[in-house]
């Protein structure tokens, strides 16, 4: 399906606007990053998952969601039904943060200044793929899409409206499910995002 948006400004499509991403000096968090970590999946994509910013794993492959917390996710969407190559998938801040303990690089949340640095770019994917849906996962992408990412608990499984109008479905970050200590906890919350994820179709 082709989108209006893309057919009128062909020059900002995702390809391009990943080269430009890739000069960001926006914020700080390009200097201390191996590289941007920009958005990937279908141009035409109904969904847009938002995660937070890249981890680890993401800096050095750059490829969102492709370390542990990518796997939650992955094995959690493919469960309740979903095609990883029918999303988009991108985060609302696209370098990643960490501080250096030994050899250990320890993430770190992203400021509202990097945040709001960083909308420009979450802006712009939005315009280029013009989804009917997009997916917040955790506060920091629901700070970014809605301009308030507080009380997360409380309005997951909701669906609010991102800044630009379009429908917004609030869930946990698969990160926060990876740390929960208790296991029973672990699988009751897992079991809630499942539900989440699998509420997708029926939103579109
Ligand atoms: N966590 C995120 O929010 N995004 C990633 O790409 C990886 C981990």
């Amino acid at each position: 399906q082709m989108n209006s948006q893309t057919d009128l400004f062909a020059a900002s499509g995702l390809p391009e606007l990943a080269k430009s991403a890739s000069a960001c000096t926006r914020c700080p968090l390009y200097s201390d990053a191996t590289q941007i970590v920009f958005g990937e999946g279908p141009e035409d994509a109904r969904v847009m998952i938002v995660g937070e910013q890249p981890g680890d794993k993401e800096d050095i492959a750059g490829r969102p969601f492709v370390g542990p917390a990518g796997q939650m996710f992955d094995e959690q969407a493919i469960a309740a039904g979903l095609d990883r190559s029918e999303l988009y998938v991108t985060n609302a801040v696209k370098h990643f943060k960490f501080v250096q303990r030994g050899r250990r690089r320890i993430h770190q949340k992203p400021a509202a200044s990097e945040v709001s640095a960083c909308r420009w770019w979450l802006e712009q994917e939005l315009t280029a793929v013009d989804p009917d849906l997009c997916v917040a996962l955790g506060a920091t992408a629901l700070h970014a899409l809605t301009g308030n990412g507080a009380g997360l608990l409380k309005r997951r499984g909701g669906v609010e409206k991102t800044r630009d109008g379009r429908p917004v479905l609030i869930t946990v970050h698969p990160s926060y499910l990876l740390r929960l200590p208790g296991e029973e906890d672990r699988a009751r919350e897992t079991e809630r995002f499942r539900d989440d994820l699998s509420r997708i179709p029926e939103l579109l």
